[in-house]
């Protein structure tokens, strides 16, 4: 057992995984690219009234899974790491008026997150977020165009099976009569409540809902259907939503059960799921409209929406599913010599062709000849530099090591040499 391990909750992303990350975080970058968002960095902690006030105090999130920094002194001020996004980039908005920039304000970022959560495979306490927001559009064509640039997200990256499930969990308008009616039907069932939710029932219903707990599932499936209770604005927004969704060939499922496990949010809702994927109560990702945090958090009143897709579980699904390509990472070169002790010849040219913008290895053992070019060929480098006597006047043997062939090369040309090659090689 080694002293120290990451702790609990958290991994390493061995280099291995940090590159099936880099290619989902380049492609979350050009696809937001494509749909016109702006990337933002928040930081990584805020003061915890900013996710306790616009995510919820009742809430698992805040209540359970929030990671509060200890304050240094008595009255420093109190401070969280960011559980989420989406709640810091609202304070964000309101802080820099962005109100008064054209609306909508379509920000996106990507980072990692911190929940106090039970770990488990594809749960973890530190996490990785693509999320994107549009502030300043109150839909309902937006809605469909995120849902659709999510689904396009799992597509372009390779994930099979991705499934649309939508909902719309109304507005002020018509919440407050199908809260009442909900907590008259938990109340009928309080004999079968675990404690937790009984606790719940009184102060934050809609939680009730989302409840992990097993004992939950079958009075939530016979619960009333916040559908069956929309007003009439909400109905025509989902309705327009679906439409939207329909006509974008955007494959979805409406589910009247998914509320989402954070208060903000109004009317859309969805989450995107991998189909008969065991573990599959973890959402892949998870969005929905949130028209009322802006003026929660201090701002004027105005519409935003936005998703969070969880890059662990989308790497997870993609080596499920067979789909992680190792990527090649070895260099185009190996500097070698034909004197052991000469590490500083071998140096120089590593860094006049780095210079040149080349991926370039430096043998920097004091091995014999044989034993540099022997390693060489191993991580699948293309060409040994081979430094030898006739470095004195200016050139040096290219051995290409997949070919087999060698040739002298002046020390003039070699840069451009050895780029054309590589050209040729990606290319041909
Ligand atoms: P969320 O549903 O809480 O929404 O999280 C979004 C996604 O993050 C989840 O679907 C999941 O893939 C991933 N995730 C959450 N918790 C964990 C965890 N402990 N370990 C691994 N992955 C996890 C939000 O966070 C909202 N901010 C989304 C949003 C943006 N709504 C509007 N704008």
């Amino acid at each position: 057992m080694p002293t120290f391990r990451a702790p609990r909750g958290t991994r390493d992303l061995l280099p291995e995984d940090r590159a099936v990350f880099d290619r989902l975080m380049r492609l979350g970058a050009d696809l937001t690219h494509r749909y016109g968002y702006r990337a933002i960095e928040t930081p990584l902690f805020e003061q915890a009234a900013v996710f306790e006030r616009g995510i919820g105090e009742v809430t698992d999130v805040v209540e359970k899974e929030l990671f509060r920094i200890a304050p240094r002194t008595e009255e420093a001020e109190s401070w969280a790491l960011r559980p989420e996004p989406t709640a810091g980039i609202v304070r964000a908005y309101v802080q820099h008026g962005m109100q008064t920039w054209p609306q909508p304000v379509k920000l996106t970022t990507t980072g990692p997150m911190f929940r106090y959560d039970r770990p488990q495979a594809g749960r973890y306490r530190q996490f990785w977020q693509f999320d994107v927001e549009a502030i300043g559009d109150a839909g309902p064509a937006i809605d469909a165009e995120i849902i659709e640039l999510g689904h396009r997200f799992y597509a372009e990256a390779g994930v099979e099976g991705v499934e649309v499930l939508v909902n719309s969990i109304g507005d002020p308008a018509c919440r407050p009569a199908y809260i009442a009616t909900l907590t008259e039907y938990y109340r009928g069932h309080a004999a079968k409540l675990p404690p937790t939710e009984m606790d719940r029932l009184e102060r934050n219903v809609l939680r009730l809902l989302d409840s992990k707990d097993p004992d939950m599932a079958e009075i939530n499936a016979a619960a009333p259907r916040i559908t069956d209770h929309l007003c009439e604005a909400c109905s025509a927004h989902f309705e327009s939503v679906k439409a939207h969704l329909t006509a974008l060939g955007v494959p979805f499922r409406v589910d009247s059960g998914l509320v989402r496990g954070l208060d903000y949010y109004t009317r859309t809702a969805f989450e995107f799921y991998v189909a008969g994927r065991a573990g599959q109560q973890q959402a892949l990702g998870g969005g929905g409209r949130y028209d009322g945090l802006v003026a929660l958090l201090g701002g004027k009143p105005t519409p935003g929406i936005g998703f969070g897709l969880g890059l662990d579980r989308v790497a997870l699904v993609l080596a499920e599913q067979g789909h992680i390509v190792p990527t090649d990472t070895s260099p185009l070169a190996v500097v070698v010599s034909a004197d052991p002790d000469d590490t500083i010849s071998r140096l120089r040219i590593a860094s006049l062709l780095r210079g040149a913008r080349l991926a370039v290895r430096a043998d920097l053992g004091r091995r014999k000849l044989g034993r540099q070019l022997e390693g060489a060929g191993k991580d699948g480098t293309h060409f040994a530099v081979i430094l030898g006597d006739e470095l004195a006047d200016g050139h040096v043997q290219v051995r290409d090591l997949q070919a087999g062939t060698q040739r002298v090369v002046a020390l003039d040309d070699l840069a451009r040499e050895l780029a054309r090659a590589e050209a040729s090689h990606h290319h041909g």
